[in-house]
């Protein structure tokens, strides 16, 4: 039996095609190096959200032994992510009196902020997933990252809060406990893939981060080091698929297959005597049908994809301020062109964005499918962020931890 390490940290991705485990153990000075991966195929949810409890649970099982055989640990417990288009943002402002006789903030001062912060009004079936400060204000005084160990009288905090389906983050929890794995945290999946793959110059900078996976496109902005804003809009590669399936009249499997190997988004640049051979439906026949052809049933999914996203940057009223351009990641990302037809429509500077500053077995991770889980895994990290902690049979405190990290993540387990 594999034995149990204080310093392995486990991202587990519940997407709409797979289930992803990645397994890192933190190194002295928070290197991480990618130790174990699992995957399986996800049956049991849709559009980012689980629909069968059991299938979605041996699912999350099999990537998670997975993840122990090949990185040789026990794995007990998992930093989670979750999705799903009833996740939102909104903005809120907290203000409380700093407490003691001297005005110095305390810590305590900056929870009860955050606390005041939380003070929403949400519909019965709606719970906060994270508070994520902004910026602090003493006395006035805004743009404070850090207020502890100031002095003041009136301590104010800008919060942007993510909300999402009470049932959700029930049906989340239910189907890993199950499993007999603990949850040590539950992070929105883009709030964890910018870790993987944003830079902080980025988020500093004014950026956009698109999560194009299977059922879901997750859409989040950074400015000045901070989410601003995110999104989920229930569609993704599993449209695509779909597309090609109908147009070319062939099993999903094999348009799925055709999609990775042969599919391109930029019609126009296509060769039209290129041909690729297709079984249809019930397998008799073959036909031929060129690569153009191919990506002229892509290119109009993406470019609906693609308007679907612009909207959403527009709604969100940073369009004008994102220096840094948009970011695109998730297993879609992966289709050739992407980078070069969202430009067009974005308008704005695109790169796609790959997992990053991770060592270990990366050859495995190397592609926008695992941003999410890596990011997961930069996240649980954190709480090694201290040196000191990252000490042998340290068994973490989840309470509070992230509220260390310049206070600016405050995880739904600790309201
Ligand atoms: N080379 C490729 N070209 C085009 N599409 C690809 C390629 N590789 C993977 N995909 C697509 O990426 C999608 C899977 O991405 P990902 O693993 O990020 O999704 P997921 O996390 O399971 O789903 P979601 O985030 O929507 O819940 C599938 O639709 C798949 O077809
Ligand atoms: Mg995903």
């Amino acid at each position: 039996m594999p034995g149990k390490n204080a310093n392995i940290v486990v991202g587990l991705d519940l997407g709409t095609s797979s289930i992803v485990a990645v397994a890192a153990k933190v190194k002295s000075g928070g290197q991480l190096d990618i130790v174990g991966v699992g995957k399986a195929e996800s049956l049991g949810m849709r559009k980012g959200t689980i629909v069968d409890i059991e299938k979605t649970a041996s699912a999350v099982q099999k990537a998670v032994e997975e993840a122990e055989r090949m990185s040789g640990y026990e794995i007990d417990r998992v930093v989670a992510g979750i999705t799903g288009p009833h996740i939102s943002s909104m903005n809120n402002h907290g203000v409380v009196a700093v407490s003691n006789e001297r005005n110095e903030i305390t810590p305590e001062d900056v929870q009860r902020a955050l606390q005041a912060a939380k003070v929403v009004a949400l519909s019965q079936d709606k719970r906060i997933i994270h508070i994520l400060p902004r910026q602090y204000i003493v006395d006035g005084f805004d743009g404070i990252s850090d207020p502890v160990g100031m002095f003041g009288n009136r301590l104010e905090v800008e919060t942007s809060i993510i909300v999402g389906a009470k049932a959700s983050v029930q049906n989340t929890l239910k189907t890993i406990e199950k499993t007999g794995l603990k949850v040590e945290a539950l992070v929105f999946n883009a709030l964890a893939s910018s870790e993987a793959v944003l830079q902080n110059a980025e988020k500093e900078l004014g950026t956009v981060l698109v999560d194009i996976g299977a059922g879901t496109t997750e859409i989040a902005i950074f400015r000045e080091g901070s989410l601003l804003y995110a999104a989920v809009i229930p569609i993704g590669g599993d449209h695509i698929t779909s597309d090609l399936a109908v147009g070319l009249r062939t099993p999903i499997a094999m348009a799925e297959k055709v999609k990775i190997e042969e599919g391109c988004v930029l019609t126009d640049l296509m060769p039209d005597d290129k041909y690729i051979e297709i079984p249809s439906v019930g397998g008799q026949e073959i036909r031929k049908v060129s690569r153009r052809m191919l990506a002229s049933i892509i290119e109009p999914r993406v470019e609906e994809i693609l308007f679907m996203i612009k909207e959403k940057i527009k709604s969100s009223g940073y369009s004008d301020v994102l220096p840094g351009g948009v970011v695109v990641t998730g297993g879609s990302a992966s289709l050739q062109g992407l980078a070069r037809l969202a430009e067009e429509i974005l308008e704005l500077p695109v790169r796609i964005g790959m997992p990053q500053n991770v060592g270990g077995l990366v050859d495995i991770v190397n592609s926008p499918a695992y941003s999410t889980a890596i990011g997961l895994v930069c996240f649980g990290a954190k709480r090694f962020s201290f040196g000191d902690e990252a000490a042998e049979e340290d068994e973490p405190v989840l309470v509070g931890f992230f509220y260390r990290i310049k206070n600016w993540f405050v995880n739904f387990f600790t309201q």
